[in-house]
């Protein structure tokens, strides 16, 4: 099939525990992406804007897109908050998709934001609390950590897998993460660190946990005819997936990977007309380490049970048969709720156009981007190749 669309310009604020507010974290973002478009992109022909937020901390719950708006100084441009948990930046950059693919608008916007440092302890497990199973789980007291920790004790079990994977996973994260000046932890670990790390949600230790984080990420969208006149290195869109399950994980049939990653990473290769073997690198959803031995099966790239050898293989870092996260994912780099599907995007547009720096993966031609919601419930995978 033909290329559905096609990134253009991408910019990226610093993630960590920032001084800045939402307003100042999405300007930074937005105008560092149209910046970013070699030969420059008229706002007027920015026809649509996405705004991935689950508005951490309720800071600005209803028609928080139109703030996109003004920070474009587009008035007037038709504006959608999307909300999917963590996989809404993927979900947005979708819809910007679709948007240049129906033909009606040259160039559209998906920006993923969140702000999440500035609410107290209390509230933040409120906040993250709210996307996952609020009837049952949360009346039972489970946190992410907690609904995370009871998979990978599954999986672990289940496949007679050591702890030790899980920790090469944080390992591999930081040391890519450590080459990323906007990562939240710029530092390398060792196995011994994440190991011995203290214990959030048996067997996940600190280590084996993404951090709370502020930031944004943004993308330009066009139309793949028009790519061209913007950039000589357009990065295409090659195919999307995208699925839910069940929001209460009690619900699902299987509990040893995610029904919905699978089922939008199959259907994401089946409308990029390729296969697992084609990718030169994975963003994968790391938000646990264990979610990233999940990532990898559910995408096809280790055969169930096998992910934690692939990991301790060293196959999945950078100079590795399949790198997974050069950004440092999840993990390292942090997760700003919205901002993370859009962040990933980013990585795959500096990578595949060979502009990642010291983290470069040699030779990269095509890469998947897989985002998460929650704990499975839903599932963003996007495939994009080199112009
Ligand atoms: N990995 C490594 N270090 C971390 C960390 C992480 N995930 N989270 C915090 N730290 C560090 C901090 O930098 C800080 O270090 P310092 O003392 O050198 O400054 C120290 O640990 C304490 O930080 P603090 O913010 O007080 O930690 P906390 O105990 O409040 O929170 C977690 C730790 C793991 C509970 C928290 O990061 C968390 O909830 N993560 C998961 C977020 C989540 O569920 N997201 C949605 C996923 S679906």
């Amino acid at each position: 099939m033909g290329h559905r669309a096609a990134v253009v310009g991408a910019g990226h604020s610093r993630f960590g525990v920032l001084p800045e507010g939402p307003r100042t974290l999405l300007r930074t973002a937005v105008t560092a992406a149209l910046a970013s478009v070699d030969r420059g992109l008229d706002r007027a022909s920015i026809g649509r804007g996405y705004l991935a937020t689950l508005g951490f901390g309720g800071w600005q719950l209803g028609n928080s897109s139109t703030i996109l708006a003004e920070e474009l100084r587009l008035p007037g441009l038709p504006t959608l908050r999307v909300e999917n948990a963590c996989a809404s930046g993927g979900f947005a950059f979708q819809e910007a998709v679709r948007a240049v693919g129906s033909g009606g608008v040259d160039a559209a916007v998906a920006v993923g934001l969140e702000k999440m440092t500035d609410v107290a302890s209390a509230r933040r497990r409120y906040w993250l609390g709210v996307s996952g199973d609020t009837e049952w789980e949360r009346q039972a007291g489970l946190t992410f950590a907690g609904v995370y920790g009871l998979l990978a004790s599954h999986y672990l079990t289940h496949y007679g897998v050591g702890r030790e994977a899980l920790a090469e996973v944080a390992v591999k994260n930081h040391e890519n993460g450590a080459l990323n000046p906007n990562a939240h932890f710029q530092k390398r670990i060792t196995r011994e660190q994440a190991l011995a790390s203290p214990m959030v949600a048996d067997p996940l230790g600190l280590f084996d946990c993404c951090p709370v984080s502020d930031g944004a990420a943004a993308v330009v969208v066009t139309s793949a005819e028009l790519a061209r006149k913007f950039t000589d290195t357009p990065v295409y869109v090659d195919g999307l997936g995208a699925a839910s399950d069940h929001l209460a994980v009690q619900e699902r049939s299987e509990l040893l990977g995610f029904a919905a990653s699978r089922e939008a990473g199959a259907a994401a290769f089946r409308s990029a007309d390729c296969a697992p073997g084609d990718v030169s690198f994975v963003e994968a959803h790391d938000c646990f380490t264990i979610a990233e031995l999940f990532a990898l099966e559910d995408l096809g790239f280790a055969e169930r049970g096998t992910a934690g050898r692939l990991t301790l293989d060293g196959a999945t870092r950078r100079d590795g048969r399949i790198p997974v996260n050069p950004d440092g994912g999840l993990k390292s780099k942090g997760h700003p709720i919205g901002a993370t599907g859009i962040s990933q995007l980013y990585e795959v547009f500096q990578q595949l156009r060979g502009s990642a720096g010291p983290r470069q993966v040699p030779g990269a031609e095509r890469a998947i981007a897989h985002n998460v919601g929650g704990a499975g419930a839903t599932a963003s995978v996007a495939i994009l190749s080199a112009g």
